[in-house]
């Protein structure tokens, strides 16, 4: 079955006004495109817990920084939907750039607070143009669920976050990170990495185990526990850390002493590709 396509909004609107209609439950899982396993993941998620899945493809230029890599982002529409035809998804959604942020727009849609800390500190108006954009496809799908990935995680807070605060009508799942073999996370930016750099990777997540590790025999301090996951990721060669921290789990802010539900999560630079990652712990 190939997957149906739709570009403007109207045309959405009316798929999403059929499918309710005819009793049918929607999942949306919003992504940039370049789609990989981890978005697979959350595709199959979806089609668990819904009767139709609808994937939004949208490189969003709201949510990117000036210097940053809206214009280099990979794009390969055709290859993103071979991936998806074989995994059930009924519908595309393709808007247009000109159609999301007409000229004359003037309405965004911000968290505060849990958008502070963390890739907020480092991405000044990223979250806002993700809640923005978010938001304006959830107006369009109206789907009564949507996948997010643990990889993002500050991202997936700050949309339920969104959500309850707006009171909308959408339950949001949380889908686990998928590795590489040798741990990375996936990520459309892990094209941008040299082969040098590449070999580098995975030390973001040798970091968080070792973080995890710690915590897991007994250490409750938490700069002891940065400083070790530092210590793995500042002697490369190609590592820029644009942060390693350990925050409460839920409302994201830096913990001294770890305890109940933490977060480690880090954020580096290798050359033009900034790869970021998380590990959730329960500390007992
Ligand atoms: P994008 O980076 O394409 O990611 C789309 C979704 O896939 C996000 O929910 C993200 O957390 C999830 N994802 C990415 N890599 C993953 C991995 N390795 N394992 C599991 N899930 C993974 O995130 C965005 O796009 C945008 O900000 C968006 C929400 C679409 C708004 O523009």
């Amino acid at each position: 079955m190939a997957v149906k396509i739709v570009k403007a909004v109207r045309a959405m609107h009316r798929k999403a006004d059929q499918m309710r209609r005819a009793g049918q439950r929607i999942a949306l899982v919003p992504t940039m495109g370049d789609l990989h396993e981890g978005h697979l993941s959350l595709v199959r998620r979806a089609r668990k817990v819904a009767d139709r899945v609808v994937v939004s493809i949208f490189v969003n230029p709201l949510q990117f920084g000036p210097a940053e890599d809206f214009a280099a982002y990979p794009r390969d529409l055709a290859r993103d939907l071979e991936r998806l035809d074989p995994c059930g998804v009924h519908l595309a959604y393709l808007p247009e750039v000109k159609e999301i942020y007409p000229e004359d727009f003037a309405t965004t849609v911000g968290v505060a607070r849990l958008t502070e800390g963390l890739c907020g500190a480092h991405r000044p108006g990223h979250f806002e143009g993700v809640t923005t954009v978010v938001a304006k496809l959830f107006a369009a799908v109206k789907p009564h669920v949507a996948v997010f990935g643990q990889k993002d995680a500050q991202q997936t807070l700050v949309i339920q976050k969104m959500v309850r605060d707006l009171n909308l009508d959408v339950e949001i799942l949380m889908a686990p990170t998928v590795r590489e073999a040798d741990g990375l996370a996936m990520s459309s930016r892990n094209a941008y990495l040299s082969p040098e750099e590449r070999r580098e990777a995975p030390s973001l997540y040798r970091a968080l185990m070792l973080g995890k590790n710690m915590i897991a025999q007994g250490e409750r301090r938490a700069p002891r526990v940065v400083a070790a996951m530092r210590d793995v990721i500042a002697p490369l060669c190609h590592a820029k850390i644009d942060y390693i921290e350990a925050v409460d789990a839920e409302n994201l802010t830096p913990v001294a002493v770890l305890k109940n539900s933490v977060l480690l999560a880090v954020a580096v630079r290798f050359g033009k590709a900034r790869l970021i990652d998380n590990a959730p712990v329960r500390v007992k």
